[in-house]
């Protein structure tokens, strides 16, 4: 049984809360930890958690592991000294701000020898599982373009750390875009080159882009596209993601809950699942399976710092003017595969 810690009981808080009752015979709850003790006790109450407390240092001697839920600014000071004191890190996306800050938390995870994990949910959403295992089983032929959108209206309060590009470590690309870069990497392979362009018209509460156009090229020759806005007033696309492959089109709708194919003209439905919901559980399966058997995650600190290294490169091709250089940025063995207990 893993003791956990939820250290930030703010808004993903509550999708983790939602399910870890599901999970009470691996994993309880013994403390939530927030600035704000209120908070922190709510989240403490809904768990049967039996400590609520403002400093996650109380936290470390009641708990196994951690789930860090923090503004960015405190993912590394926080995570440092929870790695430090010898507990598994589940920390939520990006993993840190800088290159500098990802190498230190990887670093303290490998000489604690403990799980250091990234919640990168959209790993485990059924409907991208599925569609990562058809395109590398080739069933439908050769994948060249995979297109994701997200298209959402996100407004933080000016005083919310979010309204921060320092806080925050970048704009809408850096905070929400990192989830599909990841599976861009995931499911296409080796980056070669790409470019970003990003604007905060149409969402001046941002200091960095709200929106975000970003398109890679993989190895292979096939192409990878991230259009992404805070700012949608309106959508007709939510969160999709489409694959052409040389035989058709798989559309993954994660608002609708469907996975289809369209060939020929014709709509298959391959898989349905409940409308969008950010399959926490599944996340927390695979967090819980690497502690009990030293499995590397699939969204470890170093797949995840691929991921952010090529936003920082496209970030700075964009302010030279130029394409990115992102050759080298696959990511590990390790982590190209499906999570072995991804589901329950
Ligand atoms: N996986 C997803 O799809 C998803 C969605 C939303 C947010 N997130 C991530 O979750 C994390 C938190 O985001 P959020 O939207 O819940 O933010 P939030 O602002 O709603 O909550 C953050 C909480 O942390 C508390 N806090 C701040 N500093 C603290 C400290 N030093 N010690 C204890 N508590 C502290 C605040 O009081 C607040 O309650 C971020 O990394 C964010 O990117 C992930």
């Amino acid at each position: 049984m893993v003791r956990l810690a939820i250290i930030g009981c703010g808004g993903i808080s509550r999708m983790h809360a939602a399910y870890l009752h599901d999970l009470r015979d691996r994993v309880r709850v013994t403390v939530a930890v927030d600035l704000d003790l209120a908070r922190a006790a709510t989240t403490a109450e809904t768990l049967g958690a039996t400590l609520a407390c403002t400093d996650y240092r109380e936290a470390l001697e009641h708990c196994d592991a951690v789930l860090i839920a923090l503004p960015h600014h405190e993912h590394h000071p926080v995570g440092l000294d929870c790695l430090r004191a010898g507990k598994h890190v589940l920390m939520e996306k990006p993993l840190a701000n800088t290159e500098r800050q990802c190498l230190d938390l990887i670093e303290a995870a490998d000489a604690a020898g403990v799980t250091l994990m990234v919640a990168y949910c959209m790993r485990f959403h059924p409907l991208s599982m599925a569609l990562k295992r058809i395109l590398d089983e080739g069933a439908y032929g050769v994948t060249f373009y995979v297109s994701v959108w997200t298209e959402q209206h996100t407004q933080y309060p000016a005083d919310h750390w979010a309204s921060s590009a320092e806080k925050l470590g970048g704009g809408q690309l850096f905070s929400h875009g990192c989830h599909y870069v990841d599976l861009l990497l995931w499911m296409l392979g080796d980056p070669i080159e790409g470019a970003h362009i990003g604007t905060n018209l149409g969402t001046p509460w941002m200091e960095r882009e709200g929106t975000s156009e970003a398109i890679i090229r993989f190895a292979d020759g096939a192409i990878g596209h991230h259009g992404a806005t805070w700012g949608a007033r309106g959508t007709r696309l939510g969160y999709a993601l489409h694959a052409h492959t040389t035989e058709g089109m798989l559309e993954a709708d994660f608002g609708g809950g469907r996975l289809t194919l369209i060939r020929d003209g014709v709509e298959t439905s391959l898989l349905e699942t409940e409308p969008w919901s950010k399959h926490g559980m599944g996340e927390m399966c695979h967090f819980l399976r690497c502690i009990e058997t030293g499995e590397t995650p699939i969204t470890d600190g170093y797949a995840s710092l691929q991921g952010l290294r090529v936003i920082w490169r496209l970030y700075e091709a964009e302010a030279q003017g130029r394409m990115a250089d992102l050759s080298g940025l696959g990511l590990p063995d390790t982590s190209r595969r499906l999570p072995a207990d991804g589901q329950r």
